[in-house]
């Protein structure tokens, strides 16, 4: 059984029909893309995916269990986290405690606990501490963990941003346009950094970019997106050279 199958999603805003009859399936340890013009939609799908909007139509089968409906923090905590096309960090916070944030919807003691203090508390502190450390090694970025995310490159916030995500320690990872705005070296930086987690942690990746080289050398599958509608699909090789996909991106920048 796939870790997420998809079926049939469809989604309006108003008369705005953003996703038509999506369907997809992603296995634990796969690196899948999802790739469209601008306003194709593929930022509404991991809306969708996610609990921010609810589908107008469709299921979202993950581990078993249909999730459509179920709100936001319960998605995160069934183990699907996310990155933002424009970063959302907390970015008078330092690296550190912009990390940890993420696993407070986890921790077992609740707000009477906090309050409370008690051993419990310090040990489960602690053991956030250690988590978030070694995924900040792990991201090759502990040196900033003082730091406040304001005063970093746009780089470095980027991979605060995976390090914060893999903080609910999720089975699936959606990055969303991970190398937007990213110098090519950074790009390659980043590619290391995504094929690393994948290994490492045995996640499955859904990626969206715009950036080809990544998709391209990254991807296991490829899916196209146009107007909400799948236009394409298959290796990277297959979609590299399909005269469809290269006709809807006509007139944008592909690089
Ligand atoms: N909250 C919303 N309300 C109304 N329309 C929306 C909303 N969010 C997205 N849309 C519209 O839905 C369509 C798909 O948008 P979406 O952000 O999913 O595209 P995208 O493929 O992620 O594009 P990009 O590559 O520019 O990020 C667009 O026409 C967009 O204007
Ligand atoms: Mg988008």
């Amino acid at each position: 059984m796939p870790l997420i199958q998809i079926n049939h999603l469809t989604h309006f805003f108003g008369g705005l029909r953003a996703v038509h009859d999506f369907n997809t399936t992603i296995e634990v340890g796969e690196l899948k893309g999802l790739i469209g013009p601008n306003g194709a939609g593929k930022t509404t799908i991991f809306n969708l995916v996610t609990g921010v909007y609810k589908p107008t139509e469709g299921e979202i089968i993950f581990d078993g269990k249909n999730i459509v409906g179920k709100r936001p923090n319960v998605i995160s905590t069934m183990g699907i986290a996310r990155t933002f096309q424009n970063l959302r960090l907390w970015t008078n916070m330092t690296v550190m405690d912009n990390v940890k944030i993420a696993a407070y919807s986890r921790i077992k003691y609740g707000l009477f606990g906090a309050f409370l203090g008690g051993n419990s508390r310090y040990e489960e502190e602690r053991m956030l501490d250690q988590e978030a450390e070694k995924l900040l090694k792990m991201l090759d970025i502990e040196k900033f963990k003082d730091f406040k995310v304001s005063n970093l490159p746009y780089g470095i916030q980027r991979r605060v941003e995976i390090a914060r995500a893999l903080m609910v320690r999720p089975k699936l990872l959606l990055l969303d346009e991970p190398a937007a705005g990213m110098s090519p070296a950074e790009m390659l930086e980043i590619m290391d950094v995504i094929r690393m987690i994948q290994t490492e942690l045995n996640l499955a990746i859904w990626l969206i970019e715009h950036r080809m080289k990544m998709v391209m050398e990254l991807c296991q599958h490829i899916q196209v997106l146009n107007f909400g509608e799948v236009i394409a699909e298959g290796p990277p090789e297959a979609i590299k050279n399909n005269p469809v996909v290269i006709k809807a991106y006509l007139g944008t920048v592909v690089s």
